[in-house]
């Protein structure tokens, strides 16, 4: 095996982007480490990563536990150091009407989407700068996956969309706060559209608490997000080529539908002429009028 280029850790491993990323990281001769909640996925993910040639560590992983993300910095440390590349990845759905979600949902979605981001900061920047002061030729980055939706607050995404805005907020601040104290760290976020992988399924991985019977907005809403899905022409393969190709030039906004910004743009311009936010979904009249007919009626 060739020298390593560098230690990955990716969260949300076991799947889609995750898994995307993991792969090119083995690729390009990085050691990877792979957590996820996920037990059986995360097995069979990290043997196809050990098969691709690289050293690897998979630690299950709920980045929603701080304990546990602080496990897994511990373990990394130990194993390979401190990693060069960080992507705080992990991430489950949960649609509906804004006041329909339940507190445990809250608690769910918002613990994976926005305290998982804080605790892989919590316990892995302060590794990356002490390597950091330690050699000034080395160099790290952190990607943080947030989400169109955290730019764009489409209807019945409510819970979800406030994370990722959260998280674009978060990150922005995290490329600020990296600035003051070094140049060898750096920082992306990452806000894609949909693309087919299992977050569809999110509820697989609900460890704490169960989901209610989905309401119709629910319902009304996950019928969308697999229509967009499965109309999609990027894959969880060119999102993590993308993602890459950013780490390397040092990009920090990271959009990989460049076709879907419309709505974005609509948003700035709504906040500059000081109007009410225009629907995301105006340019698709069908999908809105779909919705009022469906909710008004109550039906699902
Ligand atoms: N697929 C899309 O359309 C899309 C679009 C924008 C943003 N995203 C974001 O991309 C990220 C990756 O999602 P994906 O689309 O690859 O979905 P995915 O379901 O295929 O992968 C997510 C992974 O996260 C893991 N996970 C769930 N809860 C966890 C927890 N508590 N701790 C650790 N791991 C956990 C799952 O087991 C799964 O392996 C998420 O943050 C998601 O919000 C996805």
């Amino acid at each position: 095996m060739a020298a390593a280029q560098g230690v990955a850790v990716i969260t949300g491993a076991a799947s889609g982007f995750g898994l995307e990323l993991c792969r090119l990281a083995a690729a390009s001769g990085m050691h990877v480490v792979l957590a996820d909640v996920e037990a059986q996925a995360l097995a069979r993910a990290e043997a196809e990563i050990a098969a691709l040639g690289a050293h690897t560590l998979a630690c299950v992983t709920d980045v929603a536990q701080g304990a546990q993300v602080q496990a897994l910095a511990d373990a990394t440390l130990a194993r390979f150091g401190a990693p060069t590349l960080l992507v705080n990845n992990a991430g489950v759905s949960s649609g509906g009407l804004a006041w329909e979600n339940t507190e445990a949902d809250w608690h769910w979605v918002c613990g994976v989407n926005l305290m998982g981001v804080a605790n892989g900061l919590r316990s892995f920047t302060p590794l990356m700068l002490d390597a950091a002061r330690q050699d000034p030729a080395w160099r790290g980055h952190i990607v943080n996956t947030a989400s169109l939706a955290g730019w764009q607050a489409a209807p019945t995404l409510g819970l979800y969309n406030a994370t990722k805005f959260a998280v674009v907020g978060l990150t922005e601040t995290l490329h600020h706060d990296l600035a003051l104290v070094t140049d060898q760290v750096y920082a992306s976020v990452l806000c894609p559209a949909l693309v087919p992988t299992g977050i569809v399924h999110s509820e697989r991985n609900r460890l704490h608490s169960a989901a209610q019977t989905a309401t119709a907005s629910q319902k009304a809403g996950r019928s969308l997000v697999e229509v967009g899905m499965a109309q999609s022409r990027v894959s969880a393969r060119d999102v993590a080529v993308q993602v890459m190709q950013a780490v390397g030039k040092n990009q920090f906004y990271i959009f990989t539908h460049p076709e879907q910004m419309g709505p974005v743009h609509q948003r700035f311009d709504d906040v500059r002429q000081g109007r009410a936010p225009t629907d995301p979904f105006a340019h698709l009249p069908m999908v809105s009028a779909h919705l009022r007919s469906l909710l008004r009626q109550g039906r699902g």
